[in-house]
């Protein structure tokens, strides 16, 4: 990308893509195009084209999705499935068609096998069955991976998909409805100091495993991608380490400074046993990640109660 290309941001409020403006705005680059998700709903194929036929972004990141926790994907699955397969359509098909140079793709992690071999590799997707309780949303993202191999097969169209352990930053989502298992349990744990609770209940046994990325990271990942010179691939992007939820609850509740007890809520669905992705290939083109998963809580903390009541 030049410094003055012209880059549309899918979803540039959203956690991800706000991370991203922030990385291109630092990194100079001035020529940006926004939509929010009133002014251009991607489900909308006419507005779409629309738009895209009257913008012509040469870079495309695209990070609007319909995105959620454990419960908001199960309950909600024929949402989280038309939604996410209409934006990639429309997204996808009309950057091609309007002559965008590369496309950024952000898909995620569910998308591979429940019981896949970890670390998992990139080469393992679509190698077995995948987590129920999110199969309808990584359905549709294997769709949007496969479409971006398939135009650039056909067509040549340029385009990237990275595939993020679990992120967390500032912009997080803390709805306990639809919340990811970072920000909940943060939520969870300032609240109860707030209280001043003696113990604190967590969702299903804490023995699952996950790995957590700070946001800023993966828009790192992503501009270094675009940048790069490779055409079309997928690339896995996290800190290569996984954690207990036990642990990270705990890991959260020093950061807080919380000191009462963790109790479990074993009617609730604990999800996938471990999921560690094997980031050697991104690691192989030079790029890592730079913020410590306590440091990110700090920062992550730090946001949180200064926009809590927002
Ligand atoms: N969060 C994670 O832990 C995580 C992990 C791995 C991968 N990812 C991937 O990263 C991407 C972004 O996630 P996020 O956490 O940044 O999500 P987010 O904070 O919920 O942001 C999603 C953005 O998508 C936009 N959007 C949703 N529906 C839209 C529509 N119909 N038309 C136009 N825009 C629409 C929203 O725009 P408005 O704000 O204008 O409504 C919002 O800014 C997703 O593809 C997700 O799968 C996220």
């Amino acid at each position: 990308m030049e410094k003055n290309s012209k880059i549309y941001i899918a979803g540039h409020h959203g956690m991800v893509g706000s991370a991203i403006v922030r990385k291109l705005e630092s990194d100079g680059y001035t020529n940006f195009v926004f939509r929010t998700s009133t002014e251009l709903d991607l489900r909308d194929q006419h507005a779409t084209t629309d738009f895209f036929a009257t913008e012509k972004p040469e870079y495309v990141f695209l990070a609007a999705a319909k995105v959620g926790g454990i419960l908001a994907n199960k309950e909600q699955k024929g949402e989280y499935f038309y939604d996410n397969a209409m934006i990639e359509m429309n997204v996808i098909h009309n950057a091609y068609i309007n002559g965008a140079k590369k496309l950024l793709f952000l898909g995620s992690s569910c998308i591979y096998p429940r019981l896949a071999k970890q670390p998992i590799r990139e080469d393992y997707l679509m190698t077995g069955k995948l987590e129920e309780t999110n199969d309808a949303y990584a359905v549709a993202k294997i769709a949007g991976i496969q479409m971006c191999k398939s135009y650039y097969e056909q067509y040549g169209f340029q385009s990237i998909s990275v595939m993020p352990c679990n992120l967390f930053g500032p912009g997080d989502n803390f709805d306990p409805r639809s919340s990811h298992v970072l920000p909940a349990l943060l939520r969870k744990v300032v609240e109860a100091k707030e209280r001043g609770d003696q113990e604190i209940m967590m969702w299903g046994t804490g023995e699952p495993k996950r790995e957590f990325l700070y946001v800023d990271d993966v828009a790192d990942a992503c501009v270094f991608l675009m940048n790069s010179e490779i055409k079309n691939d997928i690339f896995n992007i996290g800190r290569g380490e996984d954690i207990k939820i036990r642990d990270l609850l705990l890991l959260i509740c020093e950061v807080v400074g919380y000191t009462g007890k963790i109790a479990h809520d074993l009617s609730k669905p604990d999800g996938t046993p471990r999921k560690l992705l094997d980031v050697d290939k991104i690691h192989s083109l030079g790029w890592t990640h730079k913020v410590d998963l306590q440091e990110g809580i700090e920062k992550m903390y730090t946001w949180y109660l200064s926009h809590k009541s927002d």
